[in-house]
């Protein structure tokens, strides 16, 4: 199922062994996780685990464990206490722990527990209420599993705790704020399905089915078909979705969270081109298949959305998502036609695989003029350029509007998402001039494309609304295991919108 939730994560004011470390008492505990300060300083729990039978500390004397951030160490069937296997966890310098070091050491210890074969997972790091929730969000943002469609289950792959539980000493305000944490999870998860999904599976209509799910959380969702595309005219959705069979749509999702009437909405656009082939300006052949992933913005605003919905966010939202197929067809848009847009300019296309900038433009400038945003935010895999100057660490940000920029860099760095400002230009203006139409979609041949596509994204932001926007084509996929995210999808983006409407929207 898309979005899937995982194991429960509960929380609890002493761990089960914590009384009774030999494990005399009935209950089999699958895998006790207890922590190590650089230089090997046991915690209290690892202590008290220790003691009985000296297991961790001859383990210890025969490894290369030292406590560093991320060093991991299991011991199996240790005598005492009675569970499948204690897991080790180095969790760095005592001095500078800090929430994301917690997240992150959450992740390496949801990766470690996948191993065991079941029973409770029992965490005893000896956390306040704050840490443990966030120790826990990063088990839960590591511990999903990404996309299978094998026809069989893995024989080989454990089954994997059936609880966890995090001890600490103040379980109350642990649970408060995790059970936000765990929407905006399921949010980052949701986008990570989407992702994955390939695009014979997911087509722009199967991803507006998946805007629509979100009714049940109290969204309010409206699909513009086909024709209504071409009734109200986005000419250049329309145009970029015209080639393929499964036909485009734009997805308009509103959350009214603040309970006041009036009040202006964030707007949150995606990307969502299902498959990208280039169109009649064809991409070649090599990392094709990744092309699927052409609708990771898209993914982000829906998980976004999602996220904002399940936590009950005190903030009036919009998410839209521009889904289209950029096919190759005897229908297909062709280099050198003109598309008269939904603001009224008219379009040259240069390169059919400039789609994306086409397609959010008309659904920037559709949502601008309908709801009268007090900012907007887009969100899309656009260039293969910006992975050329920031790699795959950081996304790119553009906005034309210095207090937003800022909030959006303190978002990213806050919520593990960090990103990296580019400048627009009015040179970038003057490279998209057209012989024949009021702009053209690329500047061929000038460099570097991520600032002429956000320039052109620009040039449909009305007047005065605050605007920024991230180019996500280095982020969306990972091609390494990471703390938090497993390898493929990494659902980019839920978690900066998440934190940025927190900080700056929220009532
Ligand atoms: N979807 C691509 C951008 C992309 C590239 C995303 C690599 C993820 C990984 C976008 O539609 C595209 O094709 N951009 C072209 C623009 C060019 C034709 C002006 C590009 O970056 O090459
Ligand atoms: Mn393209
Ligand atoms: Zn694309």
């Amino acid at each position: 199922m898309i979005g899937e939730a995982g194991v429960p994560i509960v929380f609890e004011g002493r761990p089960p062994f914590a009384d009774d470390p030999t494990g005399s008492n009935d209950e089999y505990i699958g895998a006790v996780v207890v922590g190590y300060w650089r230089g090997c300083l046991p915690t209290p729990a690892a202590v008290v685990v220790d003691r009985a039978s000296g297991a961790l500390t001859r383990a210890l004397a025969g490894s290369h464990f030292a406590g560093e951030e991320g060093d991991v160490l299991t011991v199996l069937a240790p005598a005492s206490p009675a569970c499948e296997r204690v897991i080790l966890l180095g969790l760095g310098d005592e001095a500078e722990l800090d929430p994301a070091r917690l997240r992150r050491l959450g992740g390496i210890a949801a990766k470690a527990l996948m191993e065991s074969t079941g029973g409770r997972a029992v965490i005893g790091l000896g956390l306040d209420g704050f840490l443990a929730a966030q120790f826990a969000y990063g088990l839960r943002l590591r511990g999903h599993t990404p996309l299978n469609l094998r026809s069989r289950p893995d024989p080989d792959r454990p089954a994997g705790p059936a609880e966890i539980v995090v001890a600490t000493s103040d379980p109350d305000a642990a649970r408060n704020l995790f059970s936000r944490l765990e929407s905006v999870a399921e949010g980052v998860h949701l986008a990570r399905d989407l992702v994955a999904e390939p695009a014979n599976r997911l087509t722009p209509q199967a991803m507006a089915e998946q805007a629509a799910a979100l009714e049940a959380l109290g969204v309010e969702v409206e699909i513009l078909e086909d024709a209504a595309l071409k009734a109200e005219g986005l000419g250049l959705l329309a145009g970029v979705g015209q080639g393929a069979d499964n036909p485009p749509c734009l997805a308009l999702l509103r959350w009214r969270g603040s309970g006041e009437e009036g009040q202006p909405p964030l707007i949150l656009a995606g990307k969502g081109i299902t498959f990208d082939t280039g169109g009649i300006s064809i991409k070649r052949y090599d990392s094709l298949h990744e092309m699927k992933g052409d609708m990771a913005g898209a993914a982000a605003v829906l998980g976004a959305m999602r996220a904002l919905a399940g936590r009950q966010a005190r903030v009036e939202a919009v998410g839209v998502l521009a889904l289209a197929e950029n096919a190759v067809s005897g229908r297909a848009l062709r280099p050198g036609d003109v598309l008269r847009s939904y603001a009224g300019k008219t379009v040259e296309i240069i390169d059919t695989d400039a789609e994306g900038r086409l397609v959010l433009a008309d659904a920037l400038a559709y949502a601008c003029s309908r709801y009268r945003p007090a900012a907007v935010l887009s969100l899309a895999t656009l260039t293969g350029a910006v992975v050329t100057a920031l790699g795959r660490h950081r996304a790119g940000l553009f906005s034309n509007d210095e207090a937003l920029a800022a909030k959006v860099l303190e978002a990213g760095e806050a919520a593990d998402e960090p990103v990296w400002r580019l400048p627009i230009l009015p040179q970038h203006d003057e490279d998209l001039a057209s012989d024949i139409a009021d702009t053209r979609n690329c500047a061929w041949g000038k460099v570097p494309d991520a600032l002429h596509a956000a320039r052109f994204l620009m040039g449909f932001i009305p007047e005065g609304v605050a605007w920024g926007h991230l180019d996500m084509a280095g982020t969306a996929r990972t091609e390494e295991d990471l703390p938090l995210c497993p390898k493929g999808a990494t659902g980019w983006g839920v978690r900066l919108l998440d934190r940025l409407v927190a900080e700056g929207w929220e009532r």
